[in-house]
């Protein structure tokens, strides 16, 4: 579609999207419901270059490490893995996978070259089992929001696709980054899961994202965009890909970008359909996937047929 070629140029709007979508934007942008207020500057038309070097002199990988209140005051120093996320590979890895959960993956055939990697990152409650020749099998870390911990749909506690895995677990907080807020009125409760969690897996890396870092990735995003961006949270994916770039010298992302095989279908593994998924209505989306595409140092044909970005990674940077 005229769409798609215009996403893979880099050039896409969000004119171009259905009428629908962007009532949607332009509703989240009036609600502004986690309170941002944007002091950032606009710095839009950065080469790669150049947003590469902003990007490795801001993005700060933060978890809570409990010294913080009102976490300082509940034990959590104790409670938390002793060894922070950004030390568990001393040395960094070397290429890294990404694997969005979008339907567009299926009959890809990707699974092999998915799991040659170092390391592999999901999301959510995205399935391996049964979808190995376009997903692989392989996880390192997996990315998971506050409705997975708390929705008894995804059998959080038991389940094992949340075993044997790094875990990463966010949940939108207010703009300010004000903790004792977050704490009593998160979106959806995380707190006790985790805690829960952490007492039956005390062996198992399982990190809880600070809000200061979300957020520092949405004021990149719109330092970058010239248009008003959604006032919410970047997708689970955006968090997913910017990790990867702070722990591996080469990260290879599939299916963000659409390929030829671009569809409605949410989710490989649902029948769910909604375009919102792939081009965004709550999450900055789109403006997202421009900016992953400006930093793209893969071929043409792999975008076009692979769905595959490739990303160097932040430390090898140089600024
Ligand atoms: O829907 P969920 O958040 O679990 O999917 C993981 C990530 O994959 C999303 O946050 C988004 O960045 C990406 N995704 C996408 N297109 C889709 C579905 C997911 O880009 N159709």
């Amino acid at each position: 579609s005229a769409f798609l070629r215009r996403l893979w140029k880099g050039d896409a709007s969000p004119r171009m999207l259905h009428p629908r979508l962007q009532k949607a934007m332009r509703a989240y942008l009036s609600a502004n419901k986690h309170g941002v207020r944007f002091r950032g500057r606009r710095a839009a038309g950065r080469s790669r270059a150049e947003l590469l070097c902003a990007l490795r002199g801001r993005v700060r990988v933060r978890t809570l490490d409990g010294t913080e209140p009102p976490f300082s005051a509940l034990g959590w120093r104790a409670l938390v893995p002793a060894v922070p996320l950004g030390q568990l590979h001393p040395r960094g890895l070397r290429s890294c996978a990404v694997v969005t959960s979008a339907g567009a993956i299926l009959n890809s055939s990707l699974g092999e070259e998915i799991d040659s990697h170092d390391a592999v990152l999901r999301f959510n409650s995205a399935p391996t089992r049964g979808y190995e020749k376009d997903v692989g099998n392989k996880t390192t870390v997996r990315i998971i929001n506050s409705q997975i911990l708390t929705n008894p749909s995804h059998h959080f506690i038991d389940s094992s696709l949340y075993k044997d895995v790094i875990l990463v677990a966010w949940d939108p907080a207010p703009y300010s980054a004000n903790l004792n807020l977050w704490y009593k009125k998160p979106d959806y409760n995380l707190f006790t899961p985790y805690v829960q969690y952490r007492r039956r897996n005390p062996d198992q890396p399982f990190y809880i994202l600070h809000p200061k870092f979300i957020w520092q990735l949405w004021d990149i995003i719109q330092e970058n965009t010239e248009e008003k961006i959604q006032p919410n949270p970047p997708s689970s994916g955006f968090i997913g890909i910017l990790l990867m770039m702070t722990l591996c010298r080469e990260v290879h992302v599939y299916e963000y970008i659409p390929s030829v095989r671009q569809t409605e279908l949410c989710h490989y593994h649902e029948l769910y359909r909604d375009a919102a998924c792939t081009l965004g209505a709550y999450h900055p989306l789109l403006y997202e996937k421009l900016l992953v595409q400006r930093l793209n140092t893969g071929a043409r044909g792999d975008l076009r047929r692979k769905g595959k970005v490739v990303l160097p990674g932040l430390r090898a940077a140089r600024c």
